[in-house]
């Protein structure tokens, strides 16, 4: 809204007879960072290439029912065989920063052992190809797609994987950690936990609280030690950080407000990473056992500094109570009015802009990056053949300007990584759900940018959002 102009924000564009449309803008502060997320299992496709072993989402995709219309990530965007198409995409948008993520089994087939030169090299050429274009690689070192050899060892629910990934992350650093200089550890631990194995529908498809509880521990543990053993291997310039799913919970619409389920929800959600990473301890009253999964020394390993935080947010989530829930919560509605997604999800800036503030105030206000932010909405094609995604462009700004609003109350917001530049495997909803910049053709694989992708392009290279 209108409240962004005068006091501190800044009217750069008056509006004059030629600029109808978006009279006014906000400009970002110097060096903000405008970037693109993707992951691997959800845009490479090449499952099979150079040697890549199974992952469980390989698992989950190849299993009949699991994934609407039964696909799988086997071709996904053939951003494998094409990244330098896609690397140019996003040069040519002039965005400065690029978090992708690394699939572990192309770099341990098996999950532990020597490393697949072979895997390496793709990461190898994709951090040349971006660097040779002014982008910036982030790579995320863990996007869900978990080698089905651990996974047949307990995955996330062995301890053990906290080692295994630690001496992951080391051959990945080993070999781009010379050019990449921003680390991700983990993208949504708790979103792994909550649907890879408490609720169960993502891979690998566990359910129950004790499998969530293993899940969240040793993911934080594996966190721990991987952001233990990159600082030991002080890498020049590396800026390490981690990613999380932090939605403000709140009370659903039309039923009797239940704090205990917003505060229990929040917890299971939000809580159980954050409060271990910034307070090493765990939330109270969570109904959640952490005290078994808890060795000598585990809270201080997990209680690591970092560099920046990594913000995915969607939307806020309303919560009610409901005894039949895995934690005493179901889903509710959110205020009436509220406009929805084409995932079903509510479009809530006002959210983000909370979420900006708690981070100021409850969590020390660390440098803080929006990684994730984005909105599936169905696309059409003009006569004149552009394709047109008005919705998206709305979304994004109005989160945008719920971003600016925050950096202009004091919040630590140092950039913006839309989710996501390519239509892609969404999860659980196969190719039915686009989240992209730019369309893919499931059958040619070609690409084409939408109306989203040119504006978005405009907001990276002025750093200034039009209203
Ligand atoms: C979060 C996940 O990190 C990403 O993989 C997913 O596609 C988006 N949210 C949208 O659901």
């Amino acid at each position: 809204g209108a409240d962004l102009v005068g006091g501190t924000g800044t009217l750069i564009a008056p509006a004059t007879a030629q600029q109808p449309v978006s009279p006014r803008s906000v400009r970002f502060p110097d060096g903000f960072v405008w970037g693109a997320s993707t992951s691997s299992y959800q845009i490479e496709g090449a499952a099979t290439a150079d040697g890549r072993g199974s992952s469980i989402w390989d698992t989950l995709s190849h299993t009949p029912g699991k994934v609407l219309n039964d696909d799988t990530g086997d071709i996904a965007a053939d951003h494998y065989n094409r990244y330098l198409e896609d690397v140019a995409l996003m040069a040519d948008a002039g965005l400065s920063a690029y978090r992708f993520s690394v699939a572990w089994p192309r770099i341990q087939p098996s999950g532990t052992g020597p490393a697949n030169a072979k895997g390496l090299d793709f990461y190898d050429r994709l951090v040349d190809a971006l660097l040779r274009r002014g982008i910036e690689p982030w790579p995320c070192l863990y996007h869900w797609d978990l080698p089905q050899a651990l996974q047949d060892r307990g995955g996330w629910t062995n301890r053990d994987i906290a080692s295994w990934f630690a001496d992951y992350a080391l051959i990945v650093a080993g070999r781009i950690g010379d050019r990449a200089k921003n680390w991700v550890m983990l993208n949504e631990p708790s979103v792994v936990a909550i649907f890879g194995h408490g609720l169960g529908g993502h891979a690998p498809d566990l359910r129950g609280r004790e499998n969530y509880a293993a899940a969240i521990h040793h993911q934080n543990l594996a966190q721990g030690r991987a952001l233990s053993a990159l600082r030991a291997a002080g890498g020049k310039d590396w800026k390490l950080g981690t990613v999380l799913s932090v939605q403000p919970v709140k009370p659903a619409t039309g039923q009797p407000p239940n704090e205990e389920a917003v505060a229990k929800w929040d917890a299971v959600w939000n809580r159980v990473c954050l409060d271990p990473l910034f307070k090493g301890e765990y939330p109270e009253n969570m109904g959640v056992d952490f005290q078994p999964l808890i060795k000598a020394g585990d809270m201080e390993m997990i209680h690591q500094p970092i560099d920046f935080l990594g913000l995915n947010y969607y939307s806020r989530m309303h919560q009610t109570a409901d005894p039949a829930g895995l934690f005493g919560t179901g889903f509710g509605a959110s205020p009436e009015g509220t406009k929805h997604t084409d995932m079903g999800w509510p479009v809530e800036p006002d959210g983000l802009y909370e979420q900006l503030i708690e981070f100021r105030d409850r969590y020390g206000n660390p440098p803080v990056y929006v990684t994730e932010n984005g909105a599936s909405y169905a696309d059409w094609v003009s006569p004149s053949g552009k394709a047109e995604d008005g919705g998206r462009i709305f979304y994004i700004r109005d989160h945008l300007l719920a971003c600016h609003r925050a950096i202009q109350d004091g919040a630590n917001l140092r950039g913006y990584f839309v989710w996501t530049l390519l239509d892609n495997f969404e999860w659980g909803f196969g190719y039915t759900q686009h989240f992209g910049l730019v369309q893919v053709d499931r059958e040619t694989m070609e690409r084409r940018p939408k109306a989203s992708y040119y504006w978005y392009g405009d907001i990276a290279k002025s750093n200034t959002v039009p209203m």
